[in-house]
């Protein structure tokens, strides 16, 4: 089934969040595809539906209404061949307060059943290539959000996944994390790693994203690279884009 190039195939895909007040349509009828060893990214505002994407695609919520498929594995069929080929780096840091960023790194690293020197040397390259060595060696209670947002990173692609899920990678780092992260994340090209990511940073949207998909309210409303958007919208940058068509901007009331 890999041979396919397409890495992620979306159909159609809805999202309703039924709640005792409201009925949230959190994503109504998107379909998009991402091609293998491409950056993809997920533009849009607060509850967009963003994340409500990646959660699907992941095998963490199930759709309302339609289909989505990794490498050609349906992940509502065949969530477990999906999930071999995923490394997820979620909004919501998930690591030990009590273990250090390396523990972290190491325990991650357990639970896939990698072998322990592999493990080792995976978290020295990772650490290395990510200026995180002097942060790895304390407890994680005392890290700041950028170097939280690191280790997650990190966690998210010890097992070296074919397919990255980064759910807003670089929220918190100061602007030298941030530009060494997305160098780190555009390397991932070279070793022909396909990236989802979600992002409200149009910055890093445009430094690091092949295409776009633009969303809102539930609504994909447009798709292509960050140049061919910024030609369609006669705009300058993907901020103005979003302007042009939403009549807002991205970050409004963030
Ligand atoms: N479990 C849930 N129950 C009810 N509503 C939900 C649930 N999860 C998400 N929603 C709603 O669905 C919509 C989309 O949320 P989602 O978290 O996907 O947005 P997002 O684009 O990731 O936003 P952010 O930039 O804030 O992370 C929002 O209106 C949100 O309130
Ligand atoms: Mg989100």
């Amino acid at each position: 089934m890999e041979q396919n190039n397409i890495a992620i195939e979306v159909r159609n895909l809805k999202k309703h969040f039924r709640t005792k007040l409201e009925n949230v349509k959190a994503l109504d009828d998107i379909s998009f595809n991402v091609k293998s060893g491409e950056i993809f990214g997920l533009l849009g505002p607060n509850g967009a539906g963003k994340t409500t994407t990646i959660n699907i695609l992941i095998g963490l919520i199930k759709p309302t209404d339609g289909s989505a498929t990794i490498y050609g594995y349906d992940i509502q069929d065949h969530i477990s061949k999906a999930k071999e080929l995923i490394g997820v780096c979620p909004q919501e840091h998930a690591v030990f307060k009590f273990l250090s960023g390396r523990e972290n790194i190491e325990l991650f690293g357990n639970l896939y059943s990698m072998p322990k020197d592999k493990i080792k040397k995976r978290a020295d390259e990772l650490i290395d290539k990510l200026n995180f060595s002097n942060a790895s060696k304390h407890k994680t209670k005392g890290y700041s959000g950028g170097m939280l947002s690191q280790l997650n990173l990190i966690i998210s692609i010890i097992n070296n996944p074919k397919i990255i899920f980064l759910d807003e990678p670089t929220v918190g780092m100061d602007p030298r994390a941030r530009r060494k992260t997305w160098e780190f994340i555009g390397n991932f090209k070279n070793e022909r790693k396909t990236v989802l990511l979600t992002t409200h940073y149009i910055e890093e949207a445009e430094a690091l994203c092949d295409r776009v998909a633009i969303i809102d309210y539930g609504e994909l409303l447009d798709i292509g690279s960050p140049k061919d958007l910024m030609k369609k919208y006669e705009s300058d940058n993907l901020e103005d884009v979003f302007m042009n068509i939403t009549g807002r901007k991205i970050m409004e009331g963030m």
